[in-house]
């Protein structure tokens, strides 16, 4: 299997994580390429028609976007399932990837904003909206994150690459200072192996 990624991008870096803690990272190349909104990359557009990463080729066609990939991989190895299989455990799952990826958008949308977006044709309110949405997402898991135990499902694999975008990009906005809980998670689920081979760059 051949991975498009960048290794800036956070939904590449979820199907990093879970390749690795999947035990599937010897069986995928990964391609790290540069990517723009505004300049397609010719080799992955015939890859992925949306010309966007994460994108895996695989036997069955390239499969998109981090989530389906995500749960590709699961359906691959025998250990234990990052997607759960039914019921509760599977509705909760998928929302809290739901709630990651939402903030992770927002988050993505301000960085491509302030870096790629000419300066004269920035949008201050649109802006703010964006930091709403991603304020508020973090304290929905700051009031989950009790919860989570020492389960790194893809809920929470999500929830950590979150957390890891925004030291990146965004280290001003100090989410440790009013998420505690939060902080003392990450603390401990960034020691995983999965997570320190796939820090941003
Ligand atoms: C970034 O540089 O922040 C970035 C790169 C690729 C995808 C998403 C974000």
């Amino acid at each position: 299997m051949r991975l498009w990624f960048n290794p800036a991008s956070p939904f590449a870096r979820k199907v990093r994580v879970v390749a690795r803690e999947a035990g599937l990272d010897g069986r995928i190349e990964e391609v790290g390429i540069m990517v723009s909104p505004v300049k397609p990359h010719a080799e992955l557009a015939r890859e992925n028609p949306l010309v966007k990463i994460p994108a895996l080729s695989t036997d069955l066609g390239t499969l998109y976007d981090s989530a389906v990939i995500c749960e590709y991989l699961d359906s691959l190895h025998g250990g234990k399932a990052m997607f759960p299989k039914a019921g509760a455990e599977r509705w909760k799952a998928l929302r809290l990837q739901a709630l990651g990826d939402g903030i992770l958008e927002a988050a993505v949308l301000m960085r491509y904003e302030g870096a790629v977006r000419p300066q004269p044709l920035q949008w201050g309110d649109w802006v703010a909206g964006q930091l709403g949405k991603v304020r508020s997402g973090l304290d929905a898991l700051e009031r989950e994150c009790a919860d989570w135990r020492d389960c790194f499902a893809i809920g929470e694999i999500t929830a950590a690459c979150v957390l890891g975008y925004l030291d990146f990009r965004f280290p001003d906005e100090a989410w440790r200072k009013s998420h505690p809980a939060l902080e003392k998670w990450y603390a401990g689920i960034s020691q995983r192996p999965s997570m320190k081979a796939t820090v941003p760059l």
